[in-house]
């Protein structure tokens, strides 16, 4: 039986138009769903969009349109987002599909029957743009302490989640569960909250004359459960009818619950770590594997805001860049955890440092040899490369065991001691790559696979293979030219997560028609010599800032 891996992103406010935020969010998501398919694992990847609320209804009265009809506009802004960063998700939640409100009834009236919620009284300073009640203690010069607008006095009946039960038990989950939250300076700063004040009830109720865009209460129809109750639920109620095998729709059905990760950024913690974990504990239902918050991106050093002008559109950014360099940077710029700032200087920098000189290089300057030297066919694998070693590492990217490459048994007396230090240095990384990609080091698994990608150019300039032609040394240029060519080869698998097109980019003008992308167990030799290779155009040519017309 192969692994579950469910992974999810927020579900993002449908009234946004969408930004690098959550560009980051959802292609670190895709970054941990292929790498899942291509160790063999069963992968459920969630993403969709929160629709409830009074921003959604207030936008949609200003264009005339029922709330609903605005939504089914807005949400093509995320699906044609995700089409064109290449993001591999399994399914699209939306907090207003008829199954999504109905499992949302379902757990209210759990929690209501277990005695979990409880009518009362609530008063406080409401800010309507903002959905939020203040304390009296919170207001900064009688205004909204977040966006600085006028407060309203209000005083109504609510219904309440009693969250502040568990107080203790979450607090005993996350200490006892060193991988619940990370990065671990979040995992702190969530236990020195629950540690240093008594956790109040959740509020999670409006009045349906208010508000009447959410769903309604099953015990109570002059209620609508308030939008945060209303979009976590989604993580769970996604497994009851859009996952795989799901078990409202067959007798088979696959638990897909718990998550393994999720997703989210930094902001959104507290209602992920406290309001969720609780709620969960309430309905019986086991915990999460993992919350994982991002930090934010600035942008030039500045905060992102509409009223800055300088929001970044992934949309812009991929077709000026491309996808795989503007999906490279973001994870290669900035440790996955902390903040980071973007600029398009730094990403013309990584992209002509990194793609253009290092990868893209090694790439062409690989082939072009091959064509040059060797007619365009990938020369036999020598045997002094290819011991018969049995598999090691199950469940890991690697494996090292006799390929199938058409063996050459050059003698002993060339000196390859160059070409298998490469070959080495290939399979070495394979424990530490699974080892930060199951950290969500993102950064860390692309250094190891820059680390090869160094040392093989550095094997070029090292070995001279123009030398070795002039020379007629052609067993050593065949050594040479096809461990450079199976390096890129798994390589290519390494890359796949981060740059899916590139990886099969490289596979095609090595001349491999296979597709990547799932259970592939990395075996050196694999490459077929006598294989025509299919060399393309440079895959990342430099950029001059000049040719960029877009002002920066
Ligand atoms: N609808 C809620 C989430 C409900 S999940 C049950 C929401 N939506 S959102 O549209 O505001 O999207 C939030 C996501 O985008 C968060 O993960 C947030 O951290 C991320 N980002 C928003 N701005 C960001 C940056 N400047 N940088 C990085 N990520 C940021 O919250």
């Amino acid at each position: 039986m192969k692994d579950k891996f469910y992974v999810t992103t927020p579900i993002y406010y449908v009234n946004d138009i969408p930004h690098i935020g959550h560009a980051y969010t959802t292609i670190a998501a895709d970054i941990l769903a292929r790498y899942n398919r291509l160790r063999g694992n069963q992968v459920f990847f969630l993403t969709g969009t929160d629709e409830h609320g009074q921003k959604v209804q207030k936008a949609a009265e200003e264009k005339g349109r029922a709330p609903k009809e605005h939504a089914d506009s807005m949400v093509m802004n995320f699906k044609d987002l995700w089409t064109k960063l290449n993001i591999s998700y399994s399914a699209f939640i939306r907090t207003t599909d008829e199954q999504h409100k109905e499992v949302v009834q379902e757990v209210l009236q759990r929690l209501l029957d277990k005695g979990e919620i409880e009518k009362r009284i609530y008063s406080g300073w409401y800010c309507t743009p903002d959905e939020r009640f203040w304390m009296q203690k919170d207001l900064v010069n009688g205004k909204c302490p977040d966006c600085g607008r006028e407060v309203e006095d209000i005083e109504e009946e609510n219904y309440f989640f009693l969250m502040s039960t568990y107080q203790v038990r979450l607090i005993r989950h996350i200490e006892q569960t060193p991988h619940y939250i990370l990065p671990e300076t979040r995992r702190n700063e969530v236990l020195g909250f629950l540690k240093s004040q008594p956790l109040g009830d959740l509020c999670i109720s409006r009045p349906k004359k208010r508000l009447p865009w959410g769903i309604p209460l099953p015990f109570d129809e002059e209620f609508i459960t308030y939008v945060w109750f209303d979009a976590l639920v989604n993580y769970y109620s996604a497994t009851k009818y859009l996952s795989p095998h799901a078990s409202r729709l067959t007798p088979h059905a696959v638990d897909w619950w718990p998550a393994t990760h999720h997703i989210i950024g930094k902001d959104i913690l507290t209602t992920h770590a406290v309001y969720w974990s609780t709620m969960l504990m309430a309905l019986d239902l086991p915990l999460p594997e993992n919350i994982f918050a991002h930090g934010w991106w600035t942008v030039e050093g500045r905060k992102m805001s509409k009223s800055l002008g300088n929001v970044v559109d992934p949309n812009e950014m991929v077709n000026t860049y491309g996808i795989d360099a503007f999906r490279y940077f973001l994870f290669r710029e900035v440790p996955f955890g902390l903040d980071g700032d973007f600029s398009e200087q730094a990403l013309i920098k990584r992209i002509n440092t990194d793609l253009a000189n290092d990868f893209g290089n090694l790439l062409s300057r690989t082939l072009t040899m091959i064509e040059k030297y060797l007619k365009g066919e990938i020369p036999p694998c020598p045997l002094l490369l290819n011991p018969p070693v049995p598999p090691f590492s199950k469940g890991g990217l690697g494996g090292l065991s006799g390929g199938r490459g058409g063996l050459n048994d050059i003698s002993s007396s060339i000196d390859l001691h160059r070409v298998i230090q490469l070959k080495n240095f290939v399979e070495s990384i394979n424990p530490d790559f699974d080892f930060s990609m199951g950290r969500l080091s993102f950064n860390h698994a692309l250094d190891k696979i820059w680390f090869v990608i160094n040392d093989a150019n550095k094997l070029i300039e090292d070995e001279a293979p123009w030398n070795l032609w002039k020379a007629k040394n052609i067993d050593k240029l065949s050594a040479v030219l096809y461990t450079l060519a199976e390096s890129l080869r798994i390589i290519a698998i390494y890359l796949y997560p981060f740059m899916p097109d590139t990886a099969q980019k490289i596979w095609h003008q090595l001349g491999i028609d296979e597709k990547i992308g799932s259970a592939i167990y990395i075996v050196w030799g694999e490459l077929k010599s006598g294989q025509k290779i299919r060399k393309g155009s440079h895959l990342f040519p430099r950029i001059e800032q000049k040719n960029i017309t877009r002002s920066l």
